[in-house]
């Protein structure tokens, strides 16, 4: 019923005028639950998007069409945006990747501040959402696939290890083996002293399985920081920053 409902306020337009009280209420009811095995659910394309609706209406409808991935109502917001991209210094980024881009909102930011001799794509299992990053960001790759590829897709892209992962995937409602086999997955493709960047939303740390994934990322991670709770986005979120180890030295094997 619920579904029906927001189906119809999509249909007339209504998606764009639902406030921010009642979208962080729906988040709360709606982004939590845990996706099932496998990694991506390969949704049939049934009509092409239409670029006139809003990017908003568009992830509204993608989460519509599959919670357990999109994982939320609404793309982020600038605020967040910006948290995710400043703390890396891009004038050293040789290549970088995005995983989950959604409508675009970081993928922009991304290609501002990456040197133009850097290597860079994205990773976005849903068509219609890759298309819409494709068309915001003409300058970016966007790969239609799964990240549990992303070893393939580096091949594909002649990379063969990357300086930077921005991620953008719900972690908060994967299964235990989900979260780990994509980290692990992810971290097959990060150079040794590599950055891995990520968002968690505020109210989501309540739950067991935003818990589960912050201690898999100080287990898997020598370096893990949060920064401040970005308060201006919807809903509110924070941003985990995190660094590959080093490579063992030669003296210590
Ligand atoms: C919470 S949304 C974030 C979108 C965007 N980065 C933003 O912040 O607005 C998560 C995105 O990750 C994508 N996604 C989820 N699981 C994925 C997977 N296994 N491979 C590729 N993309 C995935 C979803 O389709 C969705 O676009």
């Amino acid at each position: 019923m619920r579904l029906l409902r927001l189906e119809l306020l999509i249909e007339n337009g209504l998606a764009e005028r639902l406030n921010s009280f009642a979208l962080k209420a729906i988040h709360v009811s709606f982004a939590f639950r845990e996706a099932s095995f496998p990694a991506c659910k390969k949704e049939k394309r049934t009509q092409p998007p239409h670029f006139m609706a809003s990017p908003n209406s568009h992830f509204l409808r993608a989460f519509l069409r599959n919670k357990s991935q999109v994982g939320a109502l609404t793309p982020s917001g600038d605020k967040l945006a910006d948290a995710m991209v400043d703390w890396i210094d891009w004038s050293s980024v040789k290549s970088a990747v995005e995983f989950g881009p959604g409508t675009g909102v970081f993928t922009e930011k991304i290609l501002t501040r990456l040197r133009p001799d850097s290597k860079f794509f994205a990773v976005e299992q849903d068509e219609h959402l890759a298309d819409i990053t494709r068309a915001r960001c003409p300058g970016a790759r966007v790969h239609t696939d799964c990240v549990s590829n992303i070893s393939a897709i580096c091949e594909k892209e002649e990379i063969d290890k990357v300086d930077v992962v921005i991620s953008g995937l719900p972690w908060a409602v994967f299964t235990p083996e989900l979260q780990k086999e994509l980290l692990v997955e992810m971290k097959s493709v990060l150079k040794p002293g590599g950055k891995f960047v990520t968002f968690a939303y505020l109210q989501g740390m309540l739950l067991p399985a935003a818990q589960r994934f912050r201690k898999l990322l100080n287990d898997e991670f020598v370096d893990v920081h949060q920064s401040k709770v970005v308060w201006g986005n919807v809903p509110p979120a924070f941003v985990y920053r995190s660094v590959r180890e080093d490579a063992p030295s030669m003296a210590a094997e």
